[in-house]
Formats: C-alpha cells, sequence, structure tokens
C-alpha cells in the first residue's frame, strides 16, 4: 500500500518516545499539510489530561475514548496524525488505521525513548523500564502488524527522520 499520494491521512505509531509528535510536526511543515496530535486532540475533546483519565476510568476507559478520536481522525481530509503509543493494542484500532489511511511506524529501543521522555508524570505507563521493556516487546508485532513503513529512529535527529519519511510517501 502507498499513501497515494497523500489523498489520505498518514498515521505515525510506535511507541512512547519516538518521536511521533515531532516528527508529524516536522513533516507537516515541510509538506504544507496539517498535523493532529491525538492525545492532545483527545485532552481538548475531554476537558482534561490523559493522565486524570487513567485516574479516573482506567486504562479500558481510556481506550474506548482513543477509538472514537481515532474514527473521527481518519474520517478527514489528508493530515498526519500522531497516535498514541497504545493505539495498536486494540484489534479494532489496528483495523480502522489499515483502512484509513498510510501507517508509519518509528521504531525506537526503551532506553532511547526513556531518554527523549523528560516528563514521565504525563504517561502513566511509562514509569520504571522493566514495565515499559515488557510492554515494548508485546507491543513490537502489533507495529509490525500493522505498519506500511518502518523507520528506525536510533540516534538521528528529528529533521532527518521525518525527510526520510517523506521519501516513504
Ligand atoms: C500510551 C501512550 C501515550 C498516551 C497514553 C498511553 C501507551 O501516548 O496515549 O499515555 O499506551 O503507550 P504517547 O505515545 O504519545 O506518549
Amino acid at each position: 500500500r502507498t499513501a497515494a499520494a497523500l489523498s489520505r491521512p498518514v498515521f505515525f505509531i510506535g511507541f512512547m518516545g519516538a518521536g511521533k509528535t515531532s516528527v508529524s510536526r516536522k513533516l507537516a511543515r515541510k509538506l504544507g499539510l496539517g498535523a493532529i496530535d491525538m492525545d492532545t486532540y483527545l485532552e481538548r475533546r475531554e476537558g482534561r489530561r490523559v493522565k486524570d483519565i487513567f485516574a479516573e476510568v482506567g486504562e479500558d476507559g481510556f481506550r474506548d475514548i482513543e477509538t472514537d478520536v481515532l474514527r473521527e481522525l481518519a474520517a478527514k481530509d489528508p493530515l498526519l496524525v500522531s497516535c498514541g503509543g497504545g493505539i495498536v493494542k486494540m484489534l479494532r484500532n489496528r483495523v480502522i488505521l489499515r483502512e484509513s489511511g498510510f501507517v508509519v511506524h518509528l521504531r525506537v529501543g526503551v532506553d532511547e525513548a526513556a531518554s527523549r521522555i523528560s516528563d514521565k508524570s504525563t504517561r502513566p505507563l511509562f514509569q520504571n523500564l522493566d514495565d515499559a521493556r515488557a510492554l515494548a516487546e508485546e507491543r513490537a508485532p502489533l507495529y509490525d502488524d500493522v505498519a506500511d513503513a518502518t523507520v528506525d529512529t536510533a540516534g538521528k535527529t528529528v529533521n532527518a527522520i521525518a525527510y526520510e519519511v517523506k521519501r516513504l510517501l
């Protein structure tokens, strides 16, 4: 599958700290397209922070809201969407991603991801390295399963990654 000359959304997936938000913003500027960060959009829609949603309705409640948001964004005109790292957890989301756009996996190792994440308090599922490693291992096959293209981000700048993605579209 290809992005069909950007006639559909491009979804960025990958583990927390992969650079989905930064890369999509940078690429949006290069392409003259809009970029939307799913979690930011979700927080505005809900009027509360992701960490508060987790505290109030748990991960299951968060996943339900996340799927509603994904459906909304998948129906929009071509734009770049940076997804939450857990978007691939639910089968229903993997189906929506595959059917709605071009999916780019930004791959990152857990140690590098940890060094990129300045504020762990906003990420309820990235609290310590052991748990993050287990989660990353569980997610790896799911990212691979849904990705149309994968870019290894190890040691690369946001600009270099955005340029690499641009050539894939
Ligand atoms: C999550 C990743 C977060 C956010 C939520 C859950 C996950 O997004 O959606 O904390 O399950 O991996 P980022 O990947 O943007 O940090």
